[in-house]
């Protein structure tokens, strides 16, 4: 008789989980907010990269946030470690991907790729998504901290693979959440 390979996987995610902890800093809280790494700030690799992706294919791994949000339970900000220090969120460096790849699925060919880049000290090329017009400010840790949270602006990126961009990311739509939380619609708040 065959195992149904379905019903094998929640215990195959439990196990690695628990291989990724006990090789982490041995505490849960390695999936919780944590301190940016060196040189992590928005990728430099993203600064130059085209941006608008819809279609998750296009990035360079096929990285699930489903996957690692929902079923392996890592927090937002384990990975985009700037969300409430700066104005970007922060792109994670390879190094936190190896963190638990040197170890995790490290045979599997698409986390090949990942240690390859780690290995050749190379970013990964991610494409960017969001990107707004240079005339704009916006500053996330304000938002954060202020407890807007990412999916009033990113949508449900815990079902997502790759992330895509769900709002106009307009004026208006700057605009009209401001109003409903009575926050400044001064021009100079948001414009150099
Ligand atoms: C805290 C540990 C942890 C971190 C950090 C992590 N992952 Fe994972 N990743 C996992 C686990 C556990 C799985 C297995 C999930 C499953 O089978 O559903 C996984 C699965 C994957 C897969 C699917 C592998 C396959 O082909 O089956 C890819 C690709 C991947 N991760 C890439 C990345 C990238 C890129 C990063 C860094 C941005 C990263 N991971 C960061 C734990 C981690
Ligand atoms: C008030 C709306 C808002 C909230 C809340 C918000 N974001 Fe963003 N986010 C944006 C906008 C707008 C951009 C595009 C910024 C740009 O192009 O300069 C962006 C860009 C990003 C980027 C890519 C570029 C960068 O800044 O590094 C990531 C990653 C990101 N957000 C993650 C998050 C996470 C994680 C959270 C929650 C902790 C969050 N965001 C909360 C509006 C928001
Ligand atoms: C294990 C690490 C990891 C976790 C956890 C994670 N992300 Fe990401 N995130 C990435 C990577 C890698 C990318 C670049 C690939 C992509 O765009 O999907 C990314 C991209 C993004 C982007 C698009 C950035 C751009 O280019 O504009 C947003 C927005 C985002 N994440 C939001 C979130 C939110 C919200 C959560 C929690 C619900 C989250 N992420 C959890 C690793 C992670
Ligand atoms: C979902 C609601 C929401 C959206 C959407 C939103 N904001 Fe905000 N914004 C807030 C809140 C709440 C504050 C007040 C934060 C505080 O109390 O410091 C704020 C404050 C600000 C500030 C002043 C504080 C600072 O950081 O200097 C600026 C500038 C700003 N937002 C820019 C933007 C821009 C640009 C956009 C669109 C790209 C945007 N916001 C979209 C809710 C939002
Ligand atoms: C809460 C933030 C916010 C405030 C306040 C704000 N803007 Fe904007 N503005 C934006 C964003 C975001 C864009 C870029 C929209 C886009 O690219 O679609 C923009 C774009 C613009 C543009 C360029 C339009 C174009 O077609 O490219 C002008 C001009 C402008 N704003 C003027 C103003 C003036 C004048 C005020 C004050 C009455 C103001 N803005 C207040 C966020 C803001």
């Amino acid at each position: 008789m065959s195992v149904d390979p379905m019903s094998a996987r929640p215990a195959r995610i439990a196990l690695l989980c628990a291989i990724a902890m006990l090789l982490g800093s041995g505490a849960f809280s390695i999936f919780s907010a944590q301190e940016p790494e060196p040189g992590e700030t928005a990728a430099a690799a993203m600064e130059d990269a085209p941006t608008g992706v819809a279609d998750p294919t296009a990035q360079p791994i096929a990285f699930s946030h489903a996957h690692h949000v929902t079923e392996i339970g890592i927090d937002c900000q384990f990975c985009h470690a700037y969300a409430r220090r700066g104005p970007i969120a922060g792109i994670p460096s390879v190094r936190r991907c190896a963190g638990c790849h040197e170890t995790v699925l490290s045979e599997e060919p698409e986390i090949l790729k990942v240690l390859e880049y780690f290995e050749n000290e190379e970013p990964i090329p991610w494409v960017r998504v969001h990107d707004l017009p240079d005339h704009v400010r916006f500053t996330h840790k304000s938002h954060v901290r202020a407890g807007v949270e990412c999916a009033d602006c990113h949508g449900r990126v815990e079902e997502m693979e790759a992330a895509v961009q769900v709002e106009s990311l307009s004026m208006g739509w700057c605009l009209s959440c401001h109003k409903e939380r009575d926050v400044t619609r001064d021009c100079l708040a948001c414009h150099h």
